[in-house]
């Protein structure tokens, strides 16, 4: 017998067609990603999370010498959430990137250990995280929740 997972998406032309709080988030992603430490791949990326209380926090990646010792811009700005306001629901979550000096770019999703680590937080929360991937100048993808991003995940159920 075969199964299948279907996984949806919704594609957003682009930032115009954003409703404000969205746009803001997009903004904050993109000024996010002027901070990124990235002189080794040169692939800036940022990214800004929507608490429940409607606060935005932002991050980008940082990379190191010893490369495996980086962190994407996902991991280091829930962490940085989780680690100030361990009990606030994170509602939405933005992510811009693309190489440093480059005026357009495509949708990039959040890598595997990121998504992973988003699974951890949306599953403590029992509440959907929307994770929103942006480009520079044109569509946005959105899913309802990180589970789309990842099928068959792994999480504390199983232990
Ligand atoms: N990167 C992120 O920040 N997020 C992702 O989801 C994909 C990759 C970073 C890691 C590294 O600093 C650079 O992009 C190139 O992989």
């Amino acid at each position: 017998m075969e199964k299948e997972f279907k996984t949806t998406f919704e594609v957003i032309s682009g930032k115009n067609d954003l409703n404000e709080i969205e746009k803001k988030l997009y903004e904050t992603a993109f000024e996010a990603r002027e901070n990124a430490y990235a002189p080794y791949s040169k692939f800036d990326v940022g990214c800004a999370l929507l608490l429940e209380n409607g606060e935005i926090v932002k991050g980008s990646n940082q990379e190191n010498a010893a490369y495996p010792s980086g962190l994407c811009a996902e991991r280091t700005t829930i962490f940085w959430t989780s680690a100030n306001y361990p009990n606030m629901k994170i509602e939405k979550l933005f992510v811009i990137g693309a190489p440093k000096e480059a005026v357009s770019s495509v949708p990039i999703p959040p890598c595997g250990a990121c998504r992973q680590s988003i699974l951890e937080y949306e599953a403590k929360q029992e509440t959907p995280i929307e994770i929103y991937f942006a480009s520079l100048n044109g569509e946005i993808f959105k899913t309802k929740s990180i589970r789309d991003l990842l099928p068959f995940s792994f999480d504390a159920s199983f232990l």
